[in-house]
């Protein structure tokens, strides 16, 4: 069965006082969210263990937004999938356009990073997207379906029962300008045939996958409608509880 997903990515916002008063505040408001859409809140390394406390008994759950490709040892730092996972974390953001943008995050570092994150018992969610240089050059397509490949391709069909993938075009994150719901929707279902493709009908059909880019209350349930989309990856607006528990209750 495809899970439905809301996940908040806090970026490099709060600090940790900041972080857990917005996590008890989406936790006081899910109820009011439908039993069958997952939440989740993304929150920097310095925030896991405090908000992993304040989530405890409620259906929230807890992501990193990254993690080394490295096991352990002198990688001065870096924080490893071990790591995270014992902060009480089930999920990690990899492959996030501004770590691809500004850290160096190749193809290469993001297969390491994926089996380590898997292998320590973490989802992970898988981020593409193409930027606006692209889209104006019609390579919008060409460009998620190699990053997907390049990276998801090296696992199996059992591994990406415990994978997510988030379609961000790069020229809709934190400007305010989102995909149409139809822009979004050809982008998602090619991305759903190139898990068939080599995962087979089963797995592309039980695949999340996540729209972000400006999401915010008053455009996710036209998003959300599309048959391809099952939830949201949300930057900005998931910084106020209200706003992000807005958007988890618009499907
Ligand atoms: P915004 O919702 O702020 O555009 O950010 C989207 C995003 O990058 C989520 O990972």
């Amino acid at each position: 069965m495809r899970k439905k997903i809301v996940a908040g990515n806090w970026k490099m916002n709060t600090t940790v006082a900041e972080g857990v008063e917005l996590a008890k505040a989406v936790v006081a408001k899910s109820a009011e969210v439908p039993a069958d859409v997952t939440l989740i809140v993304g929150t920097p390394f310095t925030h896991l263990c405090p908000v992993a406390e304040a989530l405890k008994g409620s259906k929230v759950e807890l992501s990193a937004e990254n993690c080394a490709d490295k096991e352990k040892g002198a990688y001065t730092g870096e924080v490893s999938a071990a790591m995270v996972a014992s902060t009480g974390a089930s999920w990690t953001i990899l492959g996030h356009s501004e770590r691809r943008q500004y850290y160096g995050e190749t193809d290469e570092k993001l297969v390491e990073k994926t089996k380590l994150a898997l292998a320590n018992g973490l989802g992970v969610i898988f981020c593409v997207g193409e930027n606006l240089d692209e889209r104006e050059a019609g390579k919008h397509f060409d460009v998620v379906t190699d990053q997907t490949k390049a990276v998801l391709y090296n696992f199996t069909a059992e591994d990406m029962a415990k994978v997510v993938i988030a379609y961000e075009p790069v020229w809709a994150i934190g400007t305010g300008k989102t995909a149409t719901a139809e822009q979004a929707e050809e982008i998602h279902a090619c991305i759903r045939k190139v898990v068939a493709d080599k995962f087979g009908a089963q797995v592309a059909e039980d695949m999340t996958i996540l729209y972000g880019g400006s999401c915010k209350p008053s455009n996710a349930k036209e998003i959300f409608a599309q048959p391809d989309i099952d939830g949201g990856l949300i930057g900005g607006a998931a910084l106020k509880a209200e706003d992000f528990i807005a958007i988890a209750m618009s499907y």
